[in-house]
């Protein structure tokens, strides 16, 4: 055996082991922030993985509000229903509002203003975005619905509407999943959903792609903002691909 094959062989007997310890070693000298970091790279990663096994393109806007404007265009009837969960200082919500004029319109803000329920990163603990009181809006198509989401959507009836628009904007993994269960049996062909924060891994994305794999919703992506932290979705009549399964499982329902 030469001193190279002896090498290759020494390099290969390592390789399952050096790389990890290398990753504890690393580990031991990162921050709770630097790690969240880590996550967010491995989300991100998870992604666009995902979004290319739907091969179709999922156009990038720069904002949120470009989202919105792309959801708005989507608006069908007279009567739509923009439900809001999350609102804090009601700066998502107004901007609805001043742009959907329709005044058969309406919309529900659903909000504890106590903040979050349990801490969701380092920069956002448990209490964060608490305000105390819904926002000033001096709109009559307004309302709001105050209380933890697991409280006050449970028996609540939506108000008669000819389109659904769900802005899910609550940060939390608990959070989502509680207003997803609600969501999906009011979902119909036609309904906008629209994910705030899936750049955390731990939080809205497990959250989605739980019930993507639930396949309880024909969700298709219709754009995305920030190259995926906002993603819009429009419910279709296929039923979505799941992110993490594999291509083969991608396609219409039988
Ligand atoms: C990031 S803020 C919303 C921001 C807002 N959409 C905007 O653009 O300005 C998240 C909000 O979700 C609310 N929230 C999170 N989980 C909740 C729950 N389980 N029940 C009620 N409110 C909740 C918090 O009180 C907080 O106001």
């Amino acid at each position: 055996m030469t001193s190279r094959d002896l090498l290759r062989r020494l390099a290969k007997s390592l390789a399952p082991v050096q790389p990890r310890r290398a990753l504890v070693m690393a580990g031991r000298h990162l921050s709770d922030r630097a790690i969240t970091r880590v996550a967010t790279a491995l989300g991100g990663l998870e992604q666009g993985h995902w979004l290319a096994g739907l091969r179709r393109e999922t156009p990038n806007l720069p904002d949120r509000f470009a989202l919105f404007d792309e959801a708005m265009g989507r608006l069908t009837g007279s009567r739509p229903l923009y439900l809001e969960f999350g609102v804090y200082r009601g700066r998502t919500l107004r901007y609805w509002t001043a742009h959907v004029r329709l005044p058969d319109a309406r919309f529900v803000g659903f909000d504890s203003f106590e903040g979050l329920p349990e801490d969701w990163q380092p920069d956002a603990q448990r209490g964060s975005f608490a305000v105390g009181e819904p926002p000033q809006i001096d709109d009559p198509r307004v309302s709001f619905e105050v209380g933890w989401f697991d409280k006050t959507l449970p028996g609540w009836q939506p108000p008669q509407h000819d389109q659904l628009v769900v802005n899910i904007d609550c940060d939390l993994y608990s959070s989502t999943r509680c207003v997803l269960e609600w969501l999906t049996p009011h979902l119909e062909p036609g309904t906008l959903v629209y994910f705030d924060d899936l750049f955390n891994r731990d939080h809205q994305w497990r959250a989605l792609t739980e019930w993507l794999a639930d396949g309880g919703a024909a969700a298709q992506p219709v754009a995305m903002a920030r190259w995926g932290h906002h993603m819009l979705f429009q419910i279709g009549q296929d039923r979505p691909s799941v992110p993490g399964a594999p291509a083969t499982s991608t396609g219409p329902s039988s």
